[in-house]
């Protein structure tokens, strides 16, 4: 479809943006479903952040993704934040309804329903190894705690953060605090470790907090990254016999929840799926 006069405009505001994936993803399955939408990236200093905002609300710009380092500042500026953003304390989409802005953040939802679309796991009575107490942490954590699991230990190499969001997390699930230096014990005692930090990201690809000897066959491991495609966590626990669980589905997934708010249109996971591993290869 041809951008004219009744296109709508998406953008994603954060700072650096280049490396987003989220224009190609969204554009794409636009294009597909012939709806009248496009996807800019707008690299965002923090200083302008409150103008961008303005900028969204008086040019009817119809939603924004906000990522790093914007997801915690931005609420500041917002008409409405849902209860869940509230409780993970950042938002990644904003929806401009006629003028109200609404805060939403999808990252979590994203992450399990990646997790349960593409592995066969059973949360219920799982004790699950969290690393990292930033913001992708905080979303899953919320998320993850809130299913039926049976503990949720935190590790972060800011162990202040970790306490932090166990405090936040402790009235959903049993929650505790690993040091950094337990972090051996920690993966050999769970049954699903899940990496939110960005060690292993391209183009430290060759980099991995948890040794491969620590992982075992019946564990799943998960690794929110998605550039490279298989990180060096994910290839050694594929070839310890672990089941795996790549970062590119919460990547997707967190895009069709928005894709769903923006335009009250189902898009195709596959296809948006794709699209990303084209553009990344
Ligand atoms: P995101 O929104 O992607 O979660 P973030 O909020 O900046 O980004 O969080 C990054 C996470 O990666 C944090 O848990 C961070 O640990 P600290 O809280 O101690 O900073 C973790 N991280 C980043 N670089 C790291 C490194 N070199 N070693 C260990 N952890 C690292």
């Amino acid at each position: 479809m041809e951008v004219d006069s009744q296109t709508q405009l998406i953008g994603l505001i954060g700072h650096p943006v280049s490396h987003s994936r989220s224009p190609q993803m969204h554009n794409a399955m636009f294009q597909k479903l012939g709806l009248n939408y496009t996807y800019l990236a707008f690299d965002v200093l923090t200083e302008y952040l409150k103008e961008a905002i303005e900028g969204m609300r008086a040019l009817n710009i119809k939603g924004f993704n906000v990522t790093i380092p914007h997801k915690v500042n931005v609420m500041k500026y917002l008409d409405q934040i849902s209860e869940e953003a509230k409780r993970i304390g950042a938002v990644n989409t904003i929806v401009n309804d006629k003028g109200q802005l609404i805060g939403y953040n999808t990252d979590g939802e994203g992450y399990l329903r990646s997790l349960v679309e593409e592995t066969d796991v059973q949360l219920k009575g799982k004790r699950v190894l969290m690393i990292g107490a930033g913001g992708a942490a905080r979303a899953i954590g919320y998320t993850l705690a809130n299913t039926p699991i049976e503990q949720l230990s935190i590790i972060n190499r800011d162990q202040n953060k970790a306490h932090i969001l166990r405090k936040d997390l402790e009235h959903y699930a049993k929650t505790e605090v690993l040091p950094m230096e337990q972090i051996e014990k920690g993966v050999k005692e769970a049954d699903i470790i899940v990496n939110t930090t960005s060690i292993g990201m391209s183009p430290n690809i060759d980099q991995s907090l948890i040794d491969k000897e620590w992982i075992q066959p019946h564990q799943l491991v998960s690794d929110i990254i998605y550039n490279p495609l298989e990180t060096k966590l994910i290839h050694d626990a594929r070839s310890q016999g672990a089941s795996v669980h790549s970062g590119l589905g919460m990547f997707v997934y967190q895009g069709v929840i928005a894709f769903e708010k923006w335009t009250g249109v189902t898009p195709d996971p596959s296809y948006m799926k794709k699209k990303v591993i084209e553009s990344i290869n």
